[in-house]
């Protein structure tokens, strides 16, 4: 039987944990460090408030109809609209992508478990810039050490996968939410007592339009996407299990509210700890794993803060790579009539494997590249450039132009037509938007 989420405010948590992830404590500020600060946090959050927010809904609208995986709702959906069942392919291109995400989400995931240990056993006190380079270079050289936190992680996901929605996923996002505010709000806190707390502010809030240019406008768009984790399948079996009688605005809203204040209080914690140790904000990707521990290393509680500091990583990946998983396992389970506890083996095991070719790709492969990417970098390129865009557009047509008014205005429950009728053309506003990504 297809699950169900027990309330409202269960969906609004469990949803918020699939977006929150390291797109928001790692991604976000290392984006907003190298594209200037406020002027792409500006064009984040104009992003999010008028593409993110109706693709959310249309996506959740699409699930709650279905009511099943997305390869088989929209099967159905095509067949209710009278088009071809090709459309399922917007389903299966989904469905893989949370899987091919997910085999480099749990290797950088084991990276967070990891840097909880190094942090814990006090080895960035006192290190310096170096010292932290060399830490990570060496720790990403060694394929056994990455294949044992890699493992460990995808085994902590299956583990809340295989026990169901109301059994697994709820359980976990019911403890993990609010640990991850707490753990955000205490952070900030200390990031107030660095005496930096307003360079950081002013760095992530005064606008300067002087550094907005087409490439941080187009990163802050594909930011706002892949954090809100659209365009891919996992919103839609979210939205599937979503109680009827939910508003689909007000959620979508609430979800999207959150999940952008995430980035932003991350951006407020990391920020001040960063430069109160004289450091740059533009360090790009090794900002979290390199600059920040040596920041903590040198600070006073750095040890316990940075401790937390990981745990919060941890947290974020966790709850989004639930989520990466679901369409797959259900769809295992609704068409290959396995238990979900098999269905959550094999897809573990098959993500595991996929997984390894990450892993060599800091180490043992890093000389084997194709169009002069790494396996790593062709997966993450593949699906962020290429899949997600994509299956926005499929998602965009389908929703705004293929389904009756009447169906995704009595799903969408909008008995107002302004609001309607906004949420419709902000779809065709989106679709030129996001090709222009092609060009
Ligand atoms: N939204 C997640 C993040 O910000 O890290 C990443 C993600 C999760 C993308 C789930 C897509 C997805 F389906």
């Amino acid at each position: 039987m297809h699950g169900q989420w027990s309330s409202r405010w269960i969906y609004i948590l469990a949803a918020t944990g699939a977006a929150v992830g390291l797109g928001n404590i790692w991604k976000f500020p290392y984006l907003a460090g190298e594209h200037g600060g406020s002027a792409f946090v500006l064009v984040y959050l104009v992003c999010v408030a008028a593409i993110g927010i109706p693709m959310m809904m249309a996506e959740v609208m699409l699930g709650r109809r279905g009511r099943q995986s997305p390869v088989n709702t929209m099967r159905t959906l095509a067949k209710e609209v009278g088009v071809s069942s090709q459309w399922q392919w917007l389903g299966i291109s989904g469905t893989l992508a949370g899987v091919l995400i997910l085999s480099y989400y749990s290797v950088i995931g084991g990276w967070t478990l990891a840097y909880i240990v190094k942090s814990a056993m006090g080895t960035f006190t006192g290190a310096t810039g170096e010292a932290a380079t060399n830490l990570f270079a060496q720790f990403v050289s060694d394929p056994l050490t990455l294949f044992f936190w890699h493992t460990l992680f995808l085994v902590m996901t299956m583990g809340i996968v295989a026990r169901g929605v109301q059994g697994g996923l709820e359980q976990a996002v019911r403890y993990l939410m609010p640990s991850l505010f707490v753990l955000l709000v205490v952070l900030v806190g200390y990031a107030m007592t660095t005496g930096f707390f307003t360079t950081g502010l002013s760095f992530l809030f005064t606008p300067d339009f002087s550094r907005l240019s087409g490439t941080s406008m187009l990163a802050a768009m594909g930011q706002a996407f892949f954090s809100l984790s659209l365009g891919m399948g996992t919103i839609m079996i979210y939205g599937s299990y979503v109680p009827e009688g939910t508003s689909i605005a007000q959620t979508s809203v609430a979800i999207a509210i959150a999940d952008s204040l995430v980035a932003l209080l991350a951006g407020m914690a990391i920020f001040p700890i960063v430069f109160s140790q004289g450091m740059q904000p533009e360090a790009g990707p090794s900002l979290i794993f390199e600059t920040l521990p040596v920041a903590f290393g040198h600070m006073p509680g750095g040890l316990a803060f940075g401790v937390l500091f990981f745990i919060l990583l941890l947290v974020a990946a966790w709850t989004s790579s639930i989520s990466l998983i679901e369409p797959a396992v259900t769809l295992c389970v609704e068409n290959f009539r396995m238990t979900r506890r098999t269905a959550a083996i094999w897809c573990g095991l098959f993500t595991w494997v996929l997984g390894l070719g990450t892993v060599f790709s800091f180490n043992i492969g890093v000389e084997t590249t194709l169009f002069d990417m790494t396996f790593f970098e062709l997966l993450d390129f593949l699906t962020s450039n290429l899949m997600l865009p994509l299956g926005g557009i499929a998602l965009a047509i389908f929703s705004g132009w293929l389904m009756t008014p009447q169906v995704s205005q009595s799903e969408l429950q909008m008995q107002d037509m302004t609001g309607y009728q906004l949420c419709k053309c902000s779809f065709a506003f989106w679709l030129p938007l996001r090709c222009s990504l092609f060009s």
